[in-house]
C-alpha cells in the first residue's frame, strides 16, 4: 500500500515539483453607487458620479506555504485607498466566513488609487468633507466584493509555480514609447532636487521606471492563473471633469491583460476570471501619468516651483496650470494610452518572468500612534512626529487636479484670504504645533479637529509581508519616489543580512495599502513645501518615523521574532455614528405618459465598425441595486440561427458606457454609448438596459432595449453618429516630451 507521504513524493516527481506554494486567485465586482455620489481622489464636491465607464473590481491572491501552513492574501482593489473602514470591514467578514485563517495580519489591501470611484469610504472626517460625510453604500460594495474575491481565491487554492519578473516601463518593453516620459513623470521635480546630491547621483532619474511582477502558473496544467505587479504612477489619467466610474489607467491595463488571456467579452464577460491581473501602485506620491507635463492656458510652461501661471498683470493662479497626458485634452485617450503601456510592459515582463520567487511566507502588522512618536535615525539623530496638520499648499491641489483656489499656489504663502481665515477660525494652531511642523504654513490643524469625529488618524497601521524574495511594505500614505527608495533600502538590509532573502530580493512600497493619512516626502523635500510636502501631515519627520517603524518590523521578521507589542487596532466610529450627508433614492417614476424601459432616443438602422452608436432609455436610479457582478447596460448580437441573442459587451467593457441623468423630480434617463470595435463582426445588434426602480415604495425590475440595428461596413454613413461626450478640455495637444 502506498502511504500518503509516498504518494505526495510521487506527485512531486511527476512535475508538481517546483510548487513550493499553493495559490488561489479570485475576482469580484466592487462597483459602488453609480450616480450622484461624489467621487474620491480629487476631493472635488462638484465631481459626482454620472454613470459607469468601466466597473471596479477586487482581485485576490492567496499564497500558502504548505510546509509551514502559513498563508497571506493580497487584495488588489480599484479604489482610492485602503481605508480603516475597508480594512476592518473585510477583516470582520473574513473572520465570520472563513474563521481562523485570515485577519488583518496576513491580509493586505492594495488600492490602484483610481480617483474615479465613489467617495465616503474613510472613517476620518477630512476625507469625508467633499462627500458630505460617510457613504455606507460605497464602503459596503467594496467590503462585499473584496470578501467575495477572497472566498473565490480560497476555494481554488492549488499547487502553483510562482516566479518573479522585473523590468522597466520604457521603450525597451513598450516598443516606440516616447522617452523619457513613457508612462510616468515626476510632477514635483523641484522638490526632488532638494534631496542630497550624493543620493541623487545614485539614481538615473527622478522617477523609477521599474515594474515588479509576480507570475502564477498552475503547477499541474501549466495554465497561467494570474499576475500581479507594482509600477509607480498615479491612476489619475481621468480628471475631475469626468463623472464616469472607472479604474483609470491601471483599471484599463488590468482589463487588457485579462482579456488577452481569457478571451473577448463575447466568450467570457470582462471581470470574471479565471485569469486575474492586478496592477498595483508603488511609491507614486510625486509621479503623474500626465507625461506631457503641466501647461498654462496660453501654451506657456507653468512656473515650476509653485506650479502657477501668471496673467497679464502678473497675478499668479494655480487653477490655470494643468497637466496633460498623451491624449492632450482628450482624457479618455490619455487613459487608454497610459493603460496600454503598463499592460505592454507587464506582458513583456510576464512572458520572461522565470526567476523563482524563493520560499516561504511571512507577515507583520504594527499599529503606531504617529501624533507623538519619538525615534532615532540610523545615524543617531533624534526625530519626532507631530499631531497632524495640513498646509496651505494642500489646498492648492496638484497640477493633476489643481484646486482653482487661486490664492494657493504650491509652496506659496497667502498673505490674506478667505480660506486662511476660515482655516484659522476652526483650528488656530498653537505655537508648539507651528514649530513642530516648520516650515509648514498650517492651514488646517487637523490634529485638534475631533468633531464630529477625528479628521485624521492618530494610530495607523504598517504592514510587512514576504513571499519568498518579494517584500511588500503596506504604508498608510503616498510615499514619493525618494522616500520610497530610502525606506525600501532600510527594510531590505536586515533581511539580507540575516539571510532570509537573497541580495537581489525586491522591496515594493505599496502606497495607501494600510490606511490613508496624506503624503510622505523625505525630510529634504518637506523643506520645499509643495503639495506633497504640504500634505505630509505628521511633520518633517513623518518619513523618518515611518521608515524607522518598518525597519524595526523588518528586523523582527529577519530574526523570526516578535518582540514588540504590535499595538491596538485604531478605534473608528461605527457606521451609525458617522454622518451621511447624501440622501438615498426617494422614488423613481416613469416619464409622463410613458413607462420604464421606453426608448427615448433610438438608434439608427445601420452602422459601420468603428462608429459610435448611442440610445437613451427611460430608466431608474442605479442606487436601488448596484448590480455587482452584473451590468446595467449591454450589447447583444443576433446569432446566425436568427433566433437567439448573445451578449458581446457590457458595462465592464471599455467600449460600452452607461450614463444616468435625473429628469424632473423622479424620472431618469439612461444613455448607452457603444464604440463599435473596428473588428466587430457584421450582423444584427441591439442595446439593452436593465435595472431596478423604487416605484410606489417597492423595488421593481425594469428593462428596455433599442431596435435592432445592423453593423456592416457597407453602410454609406462614413461619420460618427453622435458627438462624443464633452470631455474635451481647454487644450488639445500632441505628445512630445519637454523639459
Ligand atoms: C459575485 O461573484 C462572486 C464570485 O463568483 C460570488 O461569490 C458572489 O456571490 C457574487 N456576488 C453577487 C452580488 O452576485
Ligand atoms: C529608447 O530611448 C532612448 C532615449 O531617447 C534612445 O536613446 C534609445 O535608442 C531608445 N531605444 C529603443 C529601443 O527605442
Ligand atoms: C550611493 O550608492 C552607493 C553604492 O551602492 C552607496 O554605498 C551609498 O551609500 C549611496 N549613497 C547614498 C547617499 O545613498
Ligand atoms: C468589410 O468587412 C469584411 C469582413 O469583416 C472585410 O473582410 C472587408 O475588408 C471589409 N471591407 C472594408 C471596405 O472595410
Ligand atoms: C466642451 O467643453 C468646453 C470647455 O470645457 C466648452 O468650451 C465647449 O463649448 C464644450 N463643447 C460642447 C460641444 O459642448
Amino acid at each position: 500500500m502506498l502511504s500518503w507521504r509516498m504518494l505526495a513524493k510521487i506527485f512531486v516527481l511527476l512535475g508538481v515539483a517546483g510548487a513550493e506554494y499553493h495559490v488561489g486567485v479570485g475576482i469580484a465586482d466592487v462597483t459602488g453607487p453609480a450616480a450622484e455620489v461624489v467621487m474620491m481622489g480629487y476631493a472635488d464636491q462638484d465631481q459626482r458620479v454620472t454613470g459607469i465607464h468601466m466597473r471596479l473590481h477586487a482581485r485576490a491572491f492567496i499564497f500558502l506555504d504548505p510546509e509551514a501552513n502559513k498563508r497571506m492574501v493580497y487584495v488588489a482593489v480599484d479604489t482610492w485607498a485602503a481605508t480603516e473602514s475597508l480594512i476592518q470591514g473585510l477583516e470582520g467578514r473574513l473572520l465570520m466566513e472563513l474563521p481562523g485563517l485570515y485577519s488583518r495580519h496576513n491580509v493586505i489591501i492594495g488600492p490602484s488609487h483610481t480617483h474615479m470611484g465613489p467617495a465616503g469610504t474613510s472613517p476620518y472626517y477630512l476625507y469625508q468633507v467633499s462627500s458630505f460625510g460617510y457613504v455606507k453604500q460605497s464602503t459596503q460594495a467594496l467590503v462585499d466584493g473584496m470578501t467575495e474575491a477572497v472566498k473565490m481565491a480560497h476555494y481554488n487554492i492549488r499547487p502553483a509555480k510562482v516566479t518573479m519578473g522585473l523590468g522597466p516601463v520604457d521603450n525597451t518593453t513598450v516598443p516606440g514609447c516616447p522617452m523619457p516620459y513613457c508612462a510616468s513623470r515626476n510632477r514635483s521635480p523641484t522638490s526632488y532636487l532638494h534631496n542630497p546630491e550624493e543620493e541623487r547621483a545614485n539614481y538615473s532619474s527622478n522617477m523609477d521606471y521599474d515594474m515588479d511582477l509576480i507570475k502564477i502558473v498552475d503547477a499541474k496544467t501549466g495554465e497561467p492563473m494570474g499576475t500581479m505587479n507594482w509600477f509607480a504612477v498615479h491612476a489619475t489619467s481621468m480628471k475631475s471633469s469626468s463623472g464616469l466610474i472607472s479604474g483609470d489607467n491601471k483599471g484599463y491595463a488590468q482589463y487588457l491583460f485579462e482579456k488577452a488571456i481569457n478571451g473577448p467579452s463575447s466568450v467570457r464577460p470582462a471581470g470574471r476570471g479565471p485569469f486575474i491581473a492586478g496592477f498595483g501602485a508603488g511609491a507614486a506620491g510625486d509621479i503623474s501619468p500626465n507625461t506631457y507635463g503641466s501647461w498654462c492656458q496660453d501654451g506657456k510652461s507653468c512656473e515650476t516651483a509653485q506650479s502657477v501661471c501668471y496673467d497679464h498683470r502678473g497675478k499668479p493662479s494655480n487653477g490655470e496650470c494643468n497637466a496633460y497626458g498623451p491624449g492632450g485634452g482628450d482624457i479618455l485617450h490619455s487613459t487608454k494610452v497610459i493603460g496600454e503601456r503598463q499592460y505592454l510592459a507587464a506582458r513583456h515582463i510576464f512572458d520572461g518572468a522565470d526567476r523563482s520567487i524563493g520560499r516561504g511566507v511571512d507577515y507583520r502588522t504594527r499599529y503606531v500612534d504617529l501624533t507623538q512618536y519619538y525615534f532615532k535615525y540610523e545615524d543617531g539623530r533624534p526625530g519626532r512626529t507631530c499631531p497632524p496638520a495640513m498646509s496651505t499648499t494642500f489646498a492648492a491641489g496638484t497640477t493633476d487636479g489643481p484646486s482653482h483656489v487661486d490664492e494657493f499656489g504650491q509652496n506659496m504663502t497667502p498673505t490674506n484670504g478667505f480660506l486662511r481665515f476660515l482655516g484659522h477660525l476652526i483650528t488656530l494652531p498653537p505655537a508648539e504645533a507651528k514649530s513642530c511642523h516648520a516650515p509648514k504654513d498650517i492651514l488646517l490643524y487637523t490634529g485638534s479637529m475631533k468633531a464630529p469625529y477625528p479628521y485624521m488618524p492618530s494610530r495607523m497601521a504598517f504592514q510587512l509581508l514576504r513571499i519568498g524574495d518579494l517584500i511588500i511594505a503596506g504604508v498608510p500614505g503616498e510615499f514619493t519616489t525618494m522616500a520610497g527608495r530610502r525606506t525600501a533600502k532600510a527594510i531590505k538590509k536586515p533581511l539580507v543580512e540575516k539571510g532570509v532573502v537573497s541580495p537581489d530580493a525586491r522591496v515594493v512600497i505599496n502606497n495607501c495599502a494600510s490606511g490613508y493619512a496624506g503624503y510622505v516626502t523625505t525630510i529634504e523635500e518637506y523643506q520645499h513645501q509643495r503639495y506633497e510636502g504640504g500634505s505630509t501631515a505628521y511633520g518633517p519627520h513623518t518619513h523618518g518615523a515611518m521608515t524607522n517603524i518598518l525597519r524595526e518590523m523588518a528586523e523582527e521578521m529577519a530574526e523570526g521574532k516578535v518582540y514588540r507589542w504590535p499595538g491596538a487596532v485604531p478605534k473608528i466610529p461605527t457606521q451609525d455614528q458617522m454622518m451621511e450627508g447624501q440622501t438615498d433614492v426617494v422614488a423613481d417614476d416613469p416619464p409622463i405618459g410613458g413607462k420604464f424601459g421606453d426608448v427615448k432616443t433610438d438608434v439608427r438602422g445601420m452602422y459601420a465598425p468603428g462608429h459610435r452608436v448611442q440610445a437613451t432609455i427611460w430608466g431608474a436610479h442605479p442606487r436601488n441595486n448596484l448590480r455587482r457582478n452584473s451590468s446595467f447596460v449591454s450589447v447583444w448580437r443576433l446569432k446566425d440561427d436568427g433566433k437567439t441573442w448573445h451578449m458581446v459587451a457590457d458595462d465592464n467593457d471599455w467600449e460600452l458606457r452607461f450614463e444616468w441623468k435625473r429628469v424632473g423630480i423622479s424620472a431618469s434617463t439612461v444613455t448607452i454609448t457603444w464604440e463599435i470595435p473596428k473588428d466587430c463582426p457584421h450582423g444584427s445588434y441591439s442595446l439593452y438596459y436593465s435595472g431596478e426602480a423604487k416605484h410606489r415604495s417597492s423595488i421593481i425590475k425594469i428593462e428596455g432595449h433599442t431596435r435592432t440595428f445592423q453593423v456592416s461596413n457597407k453602410t454609406s454613413y462614413p461619420y460618427y453618429d453622435v458627438p462624443d461626450v464633452n470631455m474635451t478640455e481647454r487644450m488639445r495637444r500632441t505628445e512630445q516630451p519637454t523639459s
